[in-house]
């Protein structure tokens, strides 16, 4: 062999060999024992060669805009593809073909846009799949069968208005304890199927804010799993919201606000049904009002505790008082009312023998007299200032001083509940006001909302 010809081969091999270097890693890349990361690479697609004997690739936070089919064709061992942060809008068929060993796919804060059925079949051994922060608005029916070993699935932050519930279950997705379609756009569920669902996945269900519309069957599933103390309402209660009539403008915290749910029949923890009430009341000033518990509980064993707006216990052994009274059958009634009782009284029925109770919600609005003729109120303050004027000048100019004008205007008793106004417009003898203003429309969707399953 010449020089030369022995210069050229050795050549030839150190090419082969770079060559051949570069197909395994490619230069953007770091190729770590069982692990390549091209992430922030500025990549545009997939290198057209990886080592195949990688377990995990990352090409997250990249350019790629589509996944074409068998673009992982050569890497049989990878069980974590990481393709978050990047512009994916479709999956080729056959995208995943030959990668079945795939246990953890990141495809969050992509382009997503219809999950279509064909995405990830054959991908039994699918632990997590991430797709939050997409563009989804639908999810085919058929998505997630066959794959049997799903535990996490993500689909937050999208604009899903609809998910197959019906394809979840027990024999299907053993394994499936998170599935997590918060922050959607979802109004209504199908709340039998949602139901229906396996014990584990209800446990793992996330679905708050959507744009749920507030009625019976939604609260009483909620209610259900709140009673349950699941993680997905105890750590997002107050963003679990719900629309009064579907109207976004009028979302309440239904946690919190959940006298919008009259006569709502929902579980008790003793898997009792139990009726939660509700009532406005507009009185006036000074008004004698009576405020009644009837709650869904009946009989002669019950016991009533009131819980005023500031937040003082009144039961029938504790008020002392001559201007609340108690009844045995646990109507309330405060003699003079004024503005500063306004807020929300609860009652709490408490049937001792059978371990139940119910509540019922008065939300008192006392509006002082002035606000009775509002439209003469302009004339009637000119009066006023007239009249004050009149008796300061009328005061300033009578040389003696006389006792009863220090008689007080009001005076503050004991109770927490009551101020007292010395009116002389109302007295004690003026009959009550009983005016009931705005009883909310009763929300019923279903008769059947007593949800009785196993725990
Ligand atoms: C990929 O899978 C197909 C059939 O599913 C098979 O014919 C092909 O040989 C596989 N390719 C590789 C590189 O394993
Ligand atoms: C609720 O969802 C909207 C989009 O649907 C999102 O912009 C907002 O940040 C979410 N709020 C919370 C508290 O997650
Ligand atoms: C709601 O409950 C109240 C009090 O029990 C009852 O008078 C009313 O008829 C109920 N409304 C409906 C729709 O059931
Ligand atoms: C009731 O109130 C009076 C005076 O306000 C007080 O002396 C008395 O101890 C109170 N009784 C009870 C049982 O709280
Ligand atoms: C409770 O008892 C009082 C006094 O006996 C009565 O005036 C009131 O009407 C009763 N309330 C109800 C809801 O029955
Ligand atoms: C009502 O409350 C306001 C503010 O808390 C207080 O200034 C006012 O004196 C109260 N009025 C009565 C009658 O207690
Ligand atoms: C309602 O009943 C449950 C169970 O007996 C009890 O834990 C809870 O404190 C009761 N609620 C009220 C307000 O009495
Ligand atoms: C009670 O009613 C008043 C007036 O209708 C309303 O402004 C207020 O928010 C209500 N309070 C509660 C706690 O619902």
């Amino acid at each position: 062999m010449t020089t030369c010809g022995r210069a050229q081969s050795i050549f030839l091999l150190l090419l082969c060999l770079f060559h051949d270097s570069r197909q395994t890693c490619p230069s953007v890349c770091m190729c770590i024992s069982d692990t390549v990361s091209c992430s922030s690479s500025g990549l545009v697609r997939l290198p057209s060669s990886l080592p195949s004997f990688s377990v995990t690739l990352d090409v997250s936070h990249n350019h790629l805009s589509w996944l074409g089919p068998s673009s992982l064709n050569k890497m049989p061992r990878l069980e974590n593809l990481w393709m978050a942060h990047n512009q994916i809008s479709t999956l080729s068929h056959g995208a995943f073909q030959n990668v079945s060993g795939l246990r953890y796919l990141d495809l969050s804060s992509n382009k997503l846009n219809v999950v279509e059925q064909h995405y990830f079949q054959g991908l039994w051994r699918l632990e997590e799949l991430r797709l939050f922060n997409n563009k989804i608005t639908q999810v085919e029916a058929g998505t997630l069968n066959g794959l049997s070993s799903l535990k996490k699935v993500y689909f937050s932050f999208n604009q899903i208005t609809h998910f197959p519930f019906f394809s979840i279950r027990d024999h299907s997705h053993p394994f499936l304890a998170m599935l997590d379609l918060s922050s959607n756009r979802m109004t209504r569920l199908p709340w039998e199927d949602v139901k229906a669902l396996p014990g584990l996945v209800q446990r793992g269900l996330y679905l708050h804010n959507n744009s749920l519309i507030c009625d019976c069957s939604m609260y009483s599933v909620f209610w259900h799993w709140s009673l349950r103390g699941y993680d997905s309402v105890r750590d997002f209660t107050d963003e679990h919201t719900c629309n009064i009539y579907g109207d976004p403008r009028a979302s309440i915290r239904f946690f919190s606000q959940n006298r919008f749910f009259l006569n709502c029949s929902v579980e008790k923890s003793f898997l009792q049904p139990v009726t939660v009430l509700l009532s406005n009341l507009l009185v006036l000033d000074g008004d004698r009002v009576r405020l009644d518990c009837q709650t869904s509980l009946t009989g002669a064993d019950l016991e009533f505790t009131w819980l005023s707006p500031k937040k003082d216990f009144i039961t029938l052994t504790s008020i002392n008082d001559t201007l609340i009274s108690m009844f045995s059958n646990g109507t309330l009634e405060i003699n003079k009312i004024s503005v500063n009782d306004s807020g929300l009284y609860l009652c709490t029925a408490v049937d001792v023998k059978q371990a139940l109770n119910a509540t019922r919600e008065v939300n008192v609005t006392v509006l002082l007299p002035a606000a009775e003729s509002f439209n003469t109120g302009y004339t009637t303050l000119l009066g006023c200032i007239v009249t004050l004027t009149v008796i300061l000048i009328y005061l300033f100019l009578t040389p003696c001083r006389c006792s009863y004008c220090k008689q007080p205007i009001a005076t503050y008793n004991h109770s927490n509940l009551s101020a007292v106004f010395f009116s002389s417009t109302r007295d004690q003898s003026k009959p009550e006001h009983f005016k009931h203003v705005a009883f909310m429309e009763p929300m019923m969707s279903e008769e059947g909302t007593e949800w009785t399953t196993n725990t």
